[in-house]
């Protein structure tokens, strides 16, 4: 049913403004009938941080900002829900227009700059949807004006805690100025450190709740180093490479619009952020798993990622292009690859291919 809707509604979003279709999409979803999901195919479940994935891909931040439709989500075959980003306090973002299509290279550029309902109304609505269960990761981040960014994470953190199955502490979206500086060495060393321990004294009340850092794939990796080192000395539980990319490829076709400010995400992104995930592969050695997201459009893309090095995926400017169907897409085509290599697990070939990616010409 809803595959159907999908099918016939993409061509008329394409003609509306990028964020009313997305508002439209939303609406639609808070209100469309949905069937049961289909039953999961056992061997792509993943246990990371903790938890037990029903399957490895999951929405992306950006999508659900508010949680206005994570059990729709989750009931269209979903593994995951990221929402957020959640700020404090409730938050405008940027003037509009500030998300645009890059039709021709399947990509999107966006500088919304979290708006958001914030903390109180998004708690509102997951505290709502408890009792449904399934895996609903919280996204947080500072507000735009705050005088203390860290104890707006802190804050975020206590706030969440009894609801979230896990958080991500985003320091990466380039649509606040400054935000990304919290990836330098001892600011995120002490960020951190605070965080961590104020999961450390919630966890009694709230119980362990896994924290997970994202991060930007504009990285240098002198600087990668050193945010591997923190997130790993710090004993965070996971990373989520990456966020979108403020680099513009020499291969975009949509010269004109990739001029407007903001994150660029879709297929332009794939081959970066999956070389950041293969180098972030490589220096974590183990210590925790990784979240790959960017660009990622169908079952080979999806294999791609999780052979760099991410036990687990997220999607979002995808489904824009392709559809809610493709999470489907992605499922029938990982679980024939495990079928023809008879493999037992998606996890037998996580990184796989970590160290062959890392030794190529770095993408441009
Ligand atoms: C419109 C839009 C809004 C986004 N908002 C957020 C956000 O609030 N927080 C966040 O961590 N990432 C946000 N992202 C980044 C995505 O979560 C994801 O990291 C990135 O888009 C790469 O994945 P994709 O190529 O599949 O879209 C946003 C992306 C888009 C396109």
């Amino acid at each position: 049913m809803l595959a159907v809707l999908d099918r016939l509604a993409r061509p008329l979003l394409r003609l509306v403004d990028p964020e009313d279709a997305h508002s439209l999409a939303l609406a639609a979803l808070r209100l469309a009938p949905l069937a049961r999901p289909a039953a999961e195919d056992a061997r792509l479940a993943v246990t990371a941080f903790g938890l037990t994935f029903p399957n490895p891909i999951g929405v992306a931040p950006g999508l659900d900002k508010n949680a206005l439709v994570p059990d729709a989500l989750l009931r269209l075959g979903f593994g995951f829900v990221e929402v957020g980003t959640v700020t404090p306090r409730p938050q405008s973002g940027n003037p509009r227009p500030r998300l645009f299509r890059l039709d021709r290279d399947e990509g999107v550029i966006n500088r919304l700059g979290f708006n958001n309902d914030g903390a109180e109304a998004v708690l509102r609505r997951l505290a709502s949807r408890a009792h449904h269960g399934g895996i609903v990761g919280v996204n947080v981040g500072a507000n735009k004006d705050s005088p203390d960014r860290v104890s707006d994470y802190v804050r975020l953190i206590e706030t969440f805690a009894p609801v979230a199955s896990y958080f991500t502490v985003n320091v990466s979206s380039p649509n606040t100025p400054g935000l990304r500086n919290l990836q330098q060495g001892h600011i995120l060393d002490d960020l951190l450190a605070k965080v961590i321990d104020t999961r450390e004294r919630v966890r009694t009340k709230a119980g362990d709740t896994p924290v997970l850092l994202k991060i930007a794939p504009d990285l240098s990796l002198a600087e990668l180093d050193e945010v591997v080192q923190v997130a790993r000395s710090r004993k965070v539980d996971g990373m989520i490479v990456a966020n979108t990319t403020v680099a513009r490829p020499s291969t975009l076709r949509e010269v004109a619009r990739a001029k407007e400010q903001g994150g660029l995400s879709g297929r332009p992104l794939f081959r970066l952020s999956t070389r950041m995930v293969a180098e972030t592969y490589v220096r974590v050695e183990g210590a925790f798993p990784l979240i790959g997201t960017g660009g990622i459009d169908s079952g080979g893309a999806a294999l791609t990622k999780i052979r760099a090095g991410a036990s687990l995926i997220q999607l979002y400017s995808s489904l824009t292009y392709k559809g809610l169907s493709l999470v489907e897409d992605i499922k029938r085509d990982l679980s024939s690859t495990l079928l023809r290599t008879g493999r037992d697990l998606l996890s037998e070939i996580v990184g796989a291919d970590a160290a062959t990616i890392t030794a190529e010409a770095w993408p441009v």
